[in-house]
């Protein structure tokens, strides 16, 4: 039998990938400590998982600003940057490979997290959506814009955080303008009202993600960056598309070729948006004659799909987010056509061993 288009080698920048099965970002909020440093159990978690051909990690905030959930991990501190290094260092020893996803959540967030003041984000627009805080679900509330100024500060957060992430051993970055968080309330006009080089035309909605790009290169080549969208997110992470939402992304996708990155990172539809004719409802064939290098695809994929979009030439690669959960020997499982485990929703966010690594490995199941 040919070998599987997912378990085929892919080369991305000067990385050789041993397969095509990514490991998506996954937020599981266990540095629940007082840094938000990643602790002995991620190493564990991402170790078990290293024969991903990568392992893209947990969104980690760059700022405290950026903070919009509990228990996440950061990089801006030495302490998390020390906690990272023992992450990257077991993954490199398992023969892995790990990119860092870089994130702020902007108005995605509560007081609570930011000494009751307001979250930041491009306009003084609530998204109307729940922050999960330390006391439970709250409200989120119209969150304070950012000055240009402070947009460019965020930049230099960004940046800032790719030279952590160097000194932390990662072999690439991940940027996370995807999921309705800081960067994408940029693209989109419902979260964006601004009136400066940062909103109104397209090229100023995207501006400051190429900004962004432009400043971690300083730290990373560019073929160790990826790019994250979700371009047809609506209703849901406080995300409104419009007319202008697929152009906008259209121009984002045609501009990234100016740079050679490791990938380009999109998500299918997160929910059923036939309906809304201004959508697209097939990410990976719209974009894909748009985009000249790798391009990953995520969201809803199993081993025949995953095979499938790579053997019509849509993608290159597929992430795979709550199958790798759920089973961390996931590229060995599709090999074998063995069994897949159920991810156990209950324990995605909470702390502890449970639903965390203690999804057994297939040597480890009791075969009868
Ligand atoms: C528990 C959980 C945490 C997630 N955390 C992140 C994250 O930190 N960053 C991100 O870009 N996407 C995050 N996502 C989205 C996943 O990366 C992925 O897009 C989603 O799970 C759909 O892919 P799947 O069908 O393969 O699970 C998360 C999803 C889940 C279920």
């Amino acid at each position: 039998m040919s070998q599987q288009a997912l378990l085929k080698p892919i080369k991305m920048g000067d990385l050789e990938l041993k397969n095509r099965v990514i490991m998506a970002p996954l937020t599981r909020s266990r540095a629940d400590n007082e840094y938000n440093t990643p602790t002995d159990m991620h190493v564990k978690y991402y170790t078990q998982r290293a024969s991903a051909g990568l392992i893209i990690s947990e969104g980690s905030q760059v700022s405290p600003e950026a903070i919009g959930y509990i228990n996440t991990a950061g990089i801006y501190t030495p302490e998390q940057i020390e906690g990272w290094k023992k992450v990257t260092d077991a993954v490199h020893k398992e023969d892995g490979k790990i990119f860092i996803q870089l994130w702020h959540v902007g108005r995605m967030s509560h007081p609570d997290f930011h000494n009751g003041n307001k979250p930041v984000a491009p306009s003084a627009v609530n998204p109307n959506d729940k922050a999960y805080t330390y006391q439970g679900f709250m409200d989120t509330v119209e969150p304070r814009a950012l000055t240009t100024e402070e947009v460019k500060e965020t930049v230099q957060d960004f940046k800032r955080a790719a030279k952590n992430a160097v000194k932390a051993g990662f072999d690439g970055i991940e940027i996370h303008s995807s999921n309705g968080y800081l960067i994408h309330q940029f693209f989109n006009n419902t979260s964006n009202h601004r009136t400066d080089e940062y909103g109104g035309s397209k090229e100023n909605k995207a501006r400051i993600l190429f900004e962004i790009i432009e400043a971690t290169k300083v730290f990373f080549p560019e073929n160790k960056i990826g790019v994250r969208l979700n371009p047809s997110l609506h209703g849901v992470f406080g995300t409104e598309a419009d007319e202008e939402t697929i152009p906008t992304f259209e121009y984002i996708v045609e501009k990234l070729n100016d740079y050679d990155l490791a990938y380009l990172h999109l998500s299918e539809p997160f929910n059923d948006v036939s309906d809304k004719d201004f959508l697209v409802t097939n990410i990976a064939e719209h974009f894909r004659p748009l985009y000249k290098g790798n391009l990953m695809i995520n969201a809803g994929f199993d081993q025949e799909s995953g095979n499938k979009v790579i053997e019509d030439g849509n993608a290159d690669m597929v992430a795979y987010g709550r199958l790798f959960i759920s089973n961390p020997d996931l590229p060995l499982r599709f090999e074998k056509n063995a069994e897949l485990q159920n991810w156990d929703r209950d324990t995605f966010y909470v702390p502890g061993e449970k639903g965390y690594t203690d999804y057994p490995k297939l040597d480890q199941e009791k075969v009868s």
